[in-house]
């Protein structure tokens, strides 16, 4: 992996929000994997994959929206930081199936 230039702290508030989101939906025995990748020589990335139910279609467009949540007591707020931290490190956060 090539050394980047970034924020320390936001970049773990961006991977601990991801990480949470994943082990608040997954039951006992679930799984999390963490890939690193590097995107041609200078730019990164990673990806968190859970083996939980996956985000249901036609919630997908809404889910870094602020405020928006489908969980009892959740703000909302986990994803749409997780994309203006990563907007502000000029990266992209996508949301595969
Ligand atoms: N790994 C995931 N699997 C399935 N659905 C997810 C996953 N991550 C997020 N979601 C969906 O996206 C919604 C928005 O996530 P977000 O992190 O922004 O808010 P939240 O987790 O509901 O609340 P908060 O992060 O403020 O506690 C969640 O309520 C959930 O419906
Ligand atoms: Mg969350």
């Amino acid at each position: 992996m090539p050394d980047v230039l970034c924020d320390p702290d936001q970049i773990y508030q961006v991977a601990l929000n991801l990480l949470v989101n994943a082990l608040q939906i997954l039951p006992r025995g679930g799984e999390v994997i963490v890939r690193t990748l590097s995107v041609g020589t200078s730019d990164v990335a990673f990806e968190v994959a859970d083996n939980g139910p996956g985000i249901p279609p036609d919630i997908r467009e809404h889910i870094f929206t602020p405020f928006f949540t489908m969980k009892e007591g959740g703000t909302g707020l986990g994803l749409a930081l997780v994309q203006r931290l990563v907007q502000a490190h000029k990266g992209t956060v996508f949301s595969q199936q």
